[in-house]
């Protein structure tokens, strides 16, 4: 029997499907991540798959030696955890999820949005703490979305799906991309350079991947080019933030705001200095975290893997091994 090891329980019964097509599954049974010494365990042991998330970092050491491992199937859109070019070189195929996750990962960023731009956290903690005394017209006033530019900076699937989120906000719609995309166009969205988008928008959201060229994207430099009121929000990656230039443009007022749900590094230690800036809303990278979507993701996974046990090309691959 081909074994399979997972280093996260899923929602909905993907697992089930797994066992009932012929593979043994073993699944990592703590809360927390598996630590890669016994990820390397389950490779040396002979497993045909890994089904991994985005917090599991998987080297170019885990392919020195990979007698039985034909898969490694990201539950994720993402995947600057594994290295791919390592696993395409020792014939080992990579996947990802993509598609089913857009919708819940823009409801999340449009969520973060309005709580930054509405204060809705601090209005919160200001209710329980006891300081609601009275209706003042100047109380917690926030940034309002009709009229107000959004800058988009990739618009991919996720991209695409926050930005059909603002249309119906009455936000003007700026966006990057690598050339003109004809569903911005239909949204009435302008293709302009990363620059113009930092200096005029109001509000900005990133929904880029992380790579090479994207690491530390958003600098003490562009952060500079923001408009002083302006708000930022990040569901992709952390990585693609300078996260010392993000802390020091919140302390020192260059910006309005922000809200992300993603850090570097993930999980983010409870006393980093991060955690102290100014005006700053965080989540615990829950933008995929819809019931329906990561049913969707764990499913996705599973096929790519049942492909493979089947001597066929994943759906999903992310390398080329013929
Ligand atoms: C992804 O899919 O890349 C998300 O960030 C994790 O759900």
């Amino acid at each position: 029997m081909k074994k399979v090891f997972a280093t996260r329980e899923w929602p909905g019964d993907a697992f089930q499907r797994l066992s009932a097509s012929g593979f043994e599954v073993s699944v990592w049974a703590e809360f927390n991540a598996p630590p890669l010494d016994a990820i390397k365990n389950h490779v040396d042991e002979g497993v045909f798959a890994l089904i991994t998330t985005v917090e599991d970092s998987i080297p170019a050491s885990l392919f020195q030696s990979v007698p039985e491992l034909k898969i490694v199937a990201q539950a994720g859109v993402g995947y600057d955890n594994i290295n791919v070019a390592s696993a395409a070189s020792s014939g080992v195929w990579v996947s990802n999820t993509p598609g089913v996750l857009d919708e819940a990962t823009a409801d999340l960023a449009f969520a973060l949005m309005c709580s930054l731009a509405r204060h809705i956290p601090q209005a919160d903690r200001y209710v329980r703490d006891g300081n609601w005394t009275c209706w003042h017209p100047s109380m917690f006033l926030g940034k309002e979305f009709n009229g107000s530019t959004i800058g988009i900076v990739g618009l991919g699937r996720i991209g695409l799906a926050f930005a059909r989120r603002c249309t119906g906000f009455g936000m003007r719609i700026l966006y990057t991309a690598r050339s003109e995309k004809r569903e911005g166009a239909r949204l009435g969205a302008s293709l302009v350079t990363l620059d113009q988008l930092l200096h005029e928008s109001d509000i900005v959201s990133l929904h880029i991947p992380l790579s090479d060229d994207t690491r530390h994207l958003m600098n003490a430099d562009r952060f500079d080019l923001m408009k002083s009121d302006a708000l930022f929000v990040n569901t992709s990656r952390g990585g693609i933030v300078d996260q010392d230039a993000l802390k020091y443009a919140l302390d020192h007022d260059q910006i309005g705001g922000a809200a992300i749900d993603v850090t570097d590094p993930e999980p983010l230690p409870v006393d980093h200095p991060l955690l102290a800036a100014k005006g700053l809303i965080i989540a615990p990278h829950i933008g995929s975290a819809g019931e329906n979507t990561r049913r969707q993701m764990a499913q996705m996974a599973v096929d790519n893997v049942i492909n493979v046990g089947r001597g066929e090309r994943p759906l999903n691959a992310l390398v080329d091994l013929e």
